[in-house]
């Protein structure tokens, strides 16, 4: 059977009628994969990565910009509108193309990791570089939501959310429970307060228990840690280098009512992270993916996470979105010649545990 996306899926749970289009590319549905080789190295065999990489577009974006390009066409809208650190534009753009509409996106000059800027471009984005930051984007952004014909597709339109949200419900379908936390990396902070929506509702309709949500920030971008907007965000995980989030409320009060927390990882730590995402357990994690591992290890080593718990970090975008990060400090491998006998020997030198 085909894949169908998320309006098919969980279209009873959206704002969505019979004069609302099935834009899809198929999105969501993806895996939730047990861990390995992190989660018993951590004494915790109850962890999972829901790899939101695997989305068309090869980020958990795809699934507000379904129903969020939905309504646009709705509404009569030709033109999607954002600013975006990278993937929120790569959405819009593949979004608009197959649907036959205009993507303007909004990218902070300099500020965007390669595929993603290679994404927008083949999807056939108009692409503004902005001599700022995402927040001065976005606030340009907000500026020309009178324009007619033109959908904003940020998060700050209540439908990104709305379609984000059957993310969380996938993942206790998935798990066959709610998990009893919940980490995922913080930026605009949309997908942290889209996924208390899907808990909440969950509990409000099933009756199903709530998880404590962790969000992670980069700790040069970590203005829900501090408390205060950050001027000049700062952090090798371009995605979440964000200094002033959109859903500021929508965080603290996943925090709040959820009793968890939102912390700020070290880029040195999302790094680490990172490389053990790909090392040990096959799966390739944009540096922004990787900070709610890295906020987990921390826990474990304070000691504040029970083995038994049923945990699950959200891994937001694909590594290949950002391969100058992924092979930072990596040597390209020397070529041989092509000798069997050379070849044998190293083939035959040692073999990786695990
Ligand atoms: N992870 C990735 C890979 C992201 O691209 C983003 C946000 C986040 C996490 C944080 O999610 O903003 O809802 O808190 N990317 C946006 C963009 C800002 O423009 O692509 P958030």
């Amino acid at each position: 059977m085909y894949r169908a996306g998320v309006i098919a899926r969980y279209g009873r749970y959206l704002p969505v009628s019979d004069a609302t289009p099935e834009v899809s590319l198929g999105e969501g549905w993806t895996p939730l994969i047990r861990s390995r080789r992190i989660g018993p190295s951590l004494d915790l065999p109850q962890l999972f990565f829901k790899y939101e990489g695997l989305n068309p577009t090869g980020s958990f974006k795809d699934r507000g910009m379904a129903l969020a390009t939905a309504k646009a066409m709705e509404a009569g809208a030709h033109t999607l509108l954002c600013a975006s650190t990278g993937n929120t534009s790569a959405s819009a753009a593949a979004y608009a193309a197959r649907y036959g509409l205009r993507a303007f996106v909004l990218l902070p000059a300099g500020g965007v990791a390669k595929g993603k800027l290679a994404q927008a471009m083949a999807y056939g984005a108009r692409i503004v570089a902005v001599r700022g930051a995402f927040d001065d984007a976005l606030k340009l952004v907000r500026a020309l939501a009178d324009v007619p014909g033109v959908a904003i597709v940020n998060s700050i339109n209540p439908f990104r959310l709305e379609g984000q949200k059957t993310a969380g419900f996938e993942v206790v379908e998935q798990l066959g429970a709610v998990p009893d936390r919940v980490f995922l990396p913080v930026g605009n902070a949309g997908n942290i307060t889209a996924y208390w929506r899907a808990f909440r509702e969950l509990h409000e309709r099933e009756g199903l228990p709530l998880p404590r949500m962790h969000g992670a920030q980069a700790a040069g971008a970590a203005p829900l840690v501090t408390g205060k907007p950050v001027a000049r965000p700062r952090t090798i995980a371009s995605a979440i280098r964000i200094g002033n989030p959109a859903s500021w409320e929508g965080a603290i009060r996943a925090r709040d009512e959820s009793h968890g927390s939102l912390e700020a990882v070290t880029d040195a730590a999302i790094l680490a992270a990172q490389r053990r995402l790909g090392a040990e357990e096959g799966l390739l994690a944009e540096p922004a993916s990787a900070a709610p591992l890295a906020l987990l290890i921390r826990m474990v080593d304070q000691g504040l996470i029970a083995h038994h718990e049923r945990i699950v970090c959200i891994v937001t975008g694909n590594g290949l979105k950002d391969p100058t990060t992924l092979t930072r400090g990596l040597q390209l491998p020397a070529s041989v010649v092509p000798s069997v006998d050379r070849i044998r020997k190293l083939v035959s030198r040692g073999r990786r545990k695990g």
